[in-house]
């Protein structure tokens, strides 16, 4: 088993890795995870973005996750598959938010104790993370859009300067980057011009 490699950022509670979901969970050790909450792509009818397959492959798709999960997860752990907004003959959709952070909240205070390990697989913008972090749990989250996991960093910052947003964001959705840990992330001004550091400083 491959050990997982650099997180594309840290929090004092979770880390979020940048990478195919399948190869990730591969590196995960057996028995580890206490609730894996996850909500998948959606399968689109006829475009194929996102990262989505045509209907017919979409249930064997997502259902080649759930031997790894079901691998990853404790005796006692749950999965829960938020299946909302997966899949609509009618109307397509295509949100990162399509479910409220309220609605991982109440599963994870359900189904989890503090210190306990929850797993997002298909992370987005990284809504689950957040909700964990919030409650106490350790959490991982899986998300192969670097764009989506960069910008999910700043759901765990509060007050923060614009330059330094930007500043981040660019780090984090540049090649090569990884290994950001939140709060620290301050320490990221050290490149900016001395007037910037001492501003960001203040606001923290
Ligand atoms: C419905 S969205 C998740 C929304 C999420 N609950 C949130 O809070 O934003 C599904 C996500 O799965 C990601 N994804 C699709 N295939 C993936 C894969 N093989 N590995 C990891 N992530 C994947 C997409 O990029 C997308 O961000």
């Amino acid at each position: 088993m491959n050990s997982l490699s650099k997180p594309l950022y840290a929090t004092p509670y979770g880390t979020a890795y940048l990478g195919d979901a399948i190869d990730l969970l591969k590196c995960l050790p057996e028995e580890s995870i206490d609730l894996v909450l996850t909500s998948p792509p959606f399968a689109l009818l006829r475009q194929k973005e996102y990262g989505n397959v045509d209907q017919n492959e979409y249930v064997d798709w997502l259902l080649s996750f759930t031997i790894e999960v079901k691998r990853v997860l404790k005796e006692t752990g749950s999965f829960l598959l938020d299946l909302g907004g997966a899949y609509r003959r009618e109307r397509p959709v295509r949100s990162l938010y399509n479910f409220p952070q309220k609605l991982p909240e109440f599963f994870i205070k359900l189904l989890t104790d503090a210190g306990d390990t929850v797993l997002d697989i298909f992370a987005g913008s990284n809504t689950t993370g957040v909700a964990a972090e919030s409650l106490g749990r350790k959490w991982i989250a899986f998300e192969d859009n670097q764009t989506y996991l960069a910008t999910s960093t700043f759901r765990f910052l509060n007050k923060i300067d614009e330059k330094l947003i930007r500043i981040l964001y660019e780090k984090l959705n540049s090649e090569g980057a990884a290994g950001i840990t939140i709060p620290q992330v301050i320490q990221l001004q050290i490149i900016e011009p001395e007037g910037e550091i001492e501003t960001a400083r203040a606001k923290f």
